[in-house]
């Protein structure tokens, strides 16, 4: 089947590499020059691992293409998927989506008669019949359907999350679209991987629930980590002990500096403001935001109980800047908050990621960058890990503290254990949560 999809972003372009290895022929659509070049060369413009192979596997068998030409994209195509951003809009708490109309207008001008039209992107409560509504006013004489297919994968383990998903949901309008849909996703139905048809609003309303619930998990074991701080429990013991019962689950709940990334922040504000459009307050949700925002002042606190009055002129080595492992996403990273809180108490920040350094690069302008966890440590007076990369799980502590001037540790995503901490050199050892 003749596929375009619309956005070469996280999302965008994982669906077409993914399409594309399904056996579906695909065409990605994007605005940004740069990008449809360095991918038309090859290059990946994101890190998302193992991205690369497939990308190359299917380019090299004429399957997947990249182009700035939606109207010739579109020729003799009957599909096309809208996977562009919707950000939030400044201060509104509202999800943007002039993007989503802007690409909306665009099929509407292009397409051929019989296209489905279908929105990947994360899009709230009634956006899908506005998609439907905006093409329907730019082109009248089109016949055409529309289906809401919002994506659940996460970055860093996309290819997987794609080719192996818990659902696929589908928002449908009119039955006859599911036909289609069932051909596009016939690689993973024959796999047994449920793909489950409901209504548009319905199809909406799970992507950003799901969403809200996994922060609320977040935001719950974050709680708890600050009173079991306080009273002398350890979170790390009490989630594990949650996790046995099933209807718990031990996933998310692991205490740490809070959400972030480029999904969560977006879209429990967005789903709170659609709410209200309804008249309807969503209280849970507010509060998830609202310790959210706390826990990363709390960690603030932390490092400062450490340094005390010296953190003013004290180097800190912040190991992790991304808002998680194995993306080079900062959006909403927890850095963004606890760094220039840092910086604005007069410490000095090193800091070494993987990945992070050509997005965080502007976005933290008073920091200096290292390649080498050692080499950052030289003379520091503390380690603050922020993001739990594979890379700092398994570091030689006691190379650390030997180099380090006033050697503490500040573990935000609890990877070492105290014992070994200080058994190393260390002076204090501070985690999250005991
Ligand atoms: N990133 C994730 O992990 C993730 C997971 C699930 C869902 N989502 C949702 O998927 C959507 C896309 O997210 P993303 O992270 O891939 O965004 P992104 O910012 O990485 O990419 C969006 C791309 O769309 C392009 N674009 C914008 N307008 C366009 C237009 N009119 N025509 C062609 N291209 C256009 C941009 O240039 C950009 O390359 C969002 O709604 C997001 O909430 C994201």
């Amino acid at each position: 089947m003749k596929i375009v999809v619309i956005g070469a972003g996280y999302v965008g372009l994982v669906s077409s590499v993914c399409f594309a290895d399904f056996g579906h022929d695909v065409i990605c659509v994007d605005i940004n020059k740069e990008k449809i070049k360095q991918l038309r060369n090859g290059i990946i413009p994101i890190y998302e691992p193992g991205l690369d192979k497939i990308l190359k596997k299917n380019i090299e068998a004429g399957r997947l293409s990249f182009s700035l030409d939606l109207e010739r994209a579109l020729k003799d195509t009957f599909v096309v998927f809208i996977a562009v951003n919707t950000p939030e809009r400044r201060g509104s708490g509202e999800a943007d989506l002039a993007y989503v109309m802007e690409a909306a207008k665009n099929i509407a001008n292009f397409a051929e008669n019989n296209t489905l039209v279908i929105t990947k992107s994360t899009v709230p409560l009634g956006t899908n019949r506005r998609v439907h509504s905006v093409i329907k006013k730019e082109n009248p004489n089109l016949i055409f359907d529309i289906a809401s297919n919002p994506e659940f994968l996460r970055e860093g383990s996309a290819i997987e999350d794609f080719q192996k998903p818990d659902r696929v949901i589908v928002g449908i309008n009119n039955p006859s679209s599911k036909k289609v849909i069932q051909e596009i996703y016939k690689p993973l139905a024959l796999k047994d991987y449920p793909i489950f048809f409901t209504s548009l609003e319905s199809a909406e309303t799970i992507k950003y629930s799901s969403n809200a619930f996994l922060a609320t998990k977040i935001s719950f074991i974050n709680e708890i980590a600050e009173l079991c701080e306080r009273a002398g429990a350890d979170i790390q013991d009490v989630a594990k002990g949650m996790g046995f019962d099933d209807r718990i689950g031990s996933k998310f709940l692991q205490a740490g500096p809070g959400y972030g990334g480029s999904c969560f922040p977006k879209d429990t504000s967005a789903l709170i403001e659609t709410a209200r459009s309804y008249q309807v307050e969503l209280n849970i949700i507010k509060s998830v935001i609202k310790v959210n925002e706390h826990v990363k002042l709390r960690m603030v606190e932390k490092v400062k109980n450490v340094l005390g009055r010296n953190i003013n002129g004290s180097i800190i080595s912040v190991l992790g800047v991304t808002f998680k492992p194995n993306t080079d996403d900062m959006r909403e990273a927890p850095s963004l908050v606890i760094i220039p809180e840092l910086v604005k108490l007069g410490a000095k920040i090193r800091v070494t990621d993987p990945q992070g350094i050509k997005e965080g690069s502007a976005l933290l302008p008073k920091v200096k960058w290292y390649g080498d966890p050692y080499k950052s440590a030289v003379n520091s007076n503390m380690i603050l890990i922020l993001t739990e990369w594979n890379e700092f799980r398994d570091l030689d502590l006691m190379k650390l503290s030997n180099v380090m001037a006033n050697p503490t540790m500040v573990d935000l995503r609890n990877i070492y254990k105290k014992d070994q901490v200080i058994a190393s050199g260390f002076r204090s050892y501070e985690s999250v949560g005991s």
